[in-house]
């Protein structure tokens, strides 16, 4: 922490670190074969790929069009993965047994062909230990596992219990989510007792109307739930069913769907894990203004705002701070060092299909892409946190329904795009996607020493010392040394749902690493995470560890009680 201080004072004064010159890269290799309209990291070799089935080149084994696929990290090559029901605009978790689940979809679109409606889909996929995925398929059993009621476009959230929360969506295709289309309400997977085919009303989502599809959501260290959604803020309290109000995004920003803008919880560190929330980009219209009044050239904004959620934080309020360019459909990919890199998307116009005023044009609700990322640097001052330095610029427009993960190896997986109802391949102004790029960070680029997990348990439990062997390059060790605990999330629509980052307690001797587990459940939700080392700013290779106990949801608290000062 002191190091990274002194290195900050450097930067400040304008004194470079010669070592360090940040040059990250953008490497192309293979094709999606379906749109990640959704990505998912599963294991070291392999991401989750959901999309619709229409017109995607890759195909099942019985000749129809794929709609879901694995994505091999080795190869570069997509294996169809099958479902009964549309998986299209679904959100979801890993919960407690390391079951990802996938909820909600969309409204059937052939009768005559698969998938089926999938707005009230429950989709459970793994663990998958198939380094291939061999064997690893979708089990649905829509007769008897499903959702109280229809959505699309909701928000999936692991909470303490380490259960699902279902949080929002509408149950049409619409740009503005409003009336009784709009269904504003809370569920559970698996229900609370006494719960079962009932959902609880959100008056916050009903205030949120009409831009709160895919509400921005995070589980505090306190064991609440603070959402995001048009432009206002709550912290729900799920025990008790209440919704406090906290102060609204400033400056009219908006940032759920339609007006995608992204949200992170940054990294919690002992010994109070204060949680403080970021929020980027998304657009300051105002959203009485009907569909047909909006273009494709009204500027997103530039905004990011953050708030420490202690009563102290939120007497401070939030702390503005402006990128270098205007972005909507950003993606906020959470870096072990605890970094935030931001990129995709567009500078000006709206997610959604072709609807708004001038969409013919470009078959797009958006316009002018953002091709060169920004990274938001957590512990620098503020008004110097953001920057494009030494990030590439990238040749491959990524517009609504594109998406951007970590991955295993600690770099990241860029891919998608397709603002169309259908695949539309060029010439268009913003064909459907298949390329898949991977940007590196400079250490990855040069192949530069890393700090290498040689072993490591496959299950922490909560509060308790875990050992690890580690080889660190003497290089590395003049600088901060962190362990960072992540869930890498499950991205969609510039949303990052149960991205988290815990940095832990840990002592280093040699080659051996003891590290603390999160002291409870509130602080990191059970289920599957990640252990990435970061050593003078470059980190590991992740590797999975299951977190608590594994069992099936709902798990009971875990770990021990601490003073906190999280709302
Ligand atoms: C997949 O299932 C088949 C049939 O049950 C089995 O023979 C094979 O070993 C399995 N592969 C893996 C990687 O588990
Ligand atoms: C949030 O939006 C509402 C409704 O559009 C508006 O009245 C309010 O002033 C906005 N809040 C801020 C802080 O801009
Ligand atoms: C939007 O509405 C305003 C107010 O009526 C009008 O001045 C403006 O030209 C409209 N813009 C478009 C693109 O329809
Ligand atoms: C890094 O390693 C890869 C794979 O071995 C190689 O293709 C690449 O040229 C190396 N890059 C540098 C800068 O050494
Ligand atoms: C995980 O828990 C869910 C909810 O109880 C259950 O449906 C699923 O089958 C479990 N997964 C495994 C692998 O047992």
């Amino acid at each position: 922490m002191r190091m990274r201080n002194l290195l900050s004072l450097l930067l400040v004064l304008g004194v470079a670190d010669a070592q360090r010159t940040t040059q990250w890269t953008f490497v192309q290799s293979g094709l999606s074969g379906v749109i990640p309209v959704e990505l998912i990291t599963i294991s070291p070799t392999l991401m989750l790929m959901y999309d619709r089935a229409d017109g995607n080149p890759l195909l099942l084994p019985n000749g129809e069009k794929a709609w879901a696929a694995l994505w091999n990290l080795e190869t570069n090559t997509p294996t169809p993965v099958s479902s009964i029901t549309d998986t299209f605009c679904a959100g979801g978790a890993f919960i407690s047994n390391g079951t990802l689940v996938s909820v909600a979809g969309q409204p059937l679109e052939d009768p005559s062909q698969p998938p089926a409606d999938g707005r009230l889909g429950i989709r459970l996929f793994g663990p998958c230990t198939s380094p291939t995925g061999e064997n690893c398929t979708v089990f649905e059993d829509p007769e008897h596992i499903h959702l109280a009621v229809t959505r699309w476009y909701p928000t999936g959230l692991r909470i303490p219990d380490g259960s699902l929360m279902i949080i929002g969506g509408s149950n049409i295709n619409t740009f503005y989510n409003t009336g009784p289309i709009a269904m504003d309400s809370i569920e559970f997977f698996p229900s609370k007792p006494g719960e079962e085919g009932t959902v609880r009303p959100s008056q916050f989502l009903l205030d949120a109307e009409p831009v709160n599809m895919f509400p921005r959501s995070f589980v505090l260290p306190s064991g609440h739930v603070f959402v995001i959604a048009n432009n206002i803020t709550m912290i729900y309290d799920i025990d008790t069913d209440t919704e406090t109000r906290l102060p609204d995004i400033p400056n009219g920003v908006r940032v759920a769907n339609p007006f995608d803008g992204t949200a992170q919880l940054l990294p919690l560190s002992p010994p109070l894990y204060e949680p403080t929330v970021l929020v980027c980009g998304g657009s300051a219209t105002d959203d009485a203004r009907p569909v047909t009044n909006l273009t494709t050239l009204d500027p997103a904004t530039n905004q990011c705002s953050r708030i420490t959620l202690t009563a102290a934080g939120v007497a401070r309020g939030w702390e503005v701070e402006r990128m270098p360019e205007t972005r909507i459909l950003l993606e906020s990919v959470m870096l072990p060092t605890g970094d935030v890199l931001l990129i995709n998307g567009a500078k000006t116009g709206y997610s959604g299909y072709p609807s708004v005023s001038d969409s013919n044009a470009t078959q797009s609700n958006a316009a002018n892409p953002a091709l060169r990322g920004i990274l938001y640097r957590t512990e620098f001052p503020a008004g110097q946190r953001l920057t494009q330095d030494g990030l590439p610029s990238s040749d491959i427009p990524r517009m609504y329904h594109s998406s951007a993960s970590l991955t295993a190896q600690g770099n990241i997986m860029v891919a998608g795009s397709n603002p169309h109802p259908a695949v539309v391949l060029p010439p268009t102004t913003f064909p459907t996607e298949f390329r898949v790029q991977y940007l590196n960070p400079d250490f990855i680029t040069t192949n530069a020493s890393r700090p290498v997990i040689r072993k490591a348990p496959t299950q922490i439990h909560f509060n308790q010392k875990a050992s690890l062997s580690v080889t660190i390059p003497p290089s590395l060790l003049r600088g901060d040394f962190k362990v960072s605990l992540m869930d890498l999330g499950y991205v969609t629509h510039a949303q990052h749902s149960n991205s988290r980052l815990v940095f832990l307690e840990h002592t280093l001797r040699g080659n051996t690493l003891e590290i603390t587990a999160p002291p409870n459940n509130n602080i990191y939700p059970p289920g599957p995470a990640w252990l990435f080392l970061v050593a003078d700013g470059v980190h590991s290779e992740g590797v999975q560890v299951m977190v608590g106990d594994g069992g099936d949801p709902p798990r009971a608290d875990q770990g021990i009680k601490i003073h906190i000062t999280s709302l």
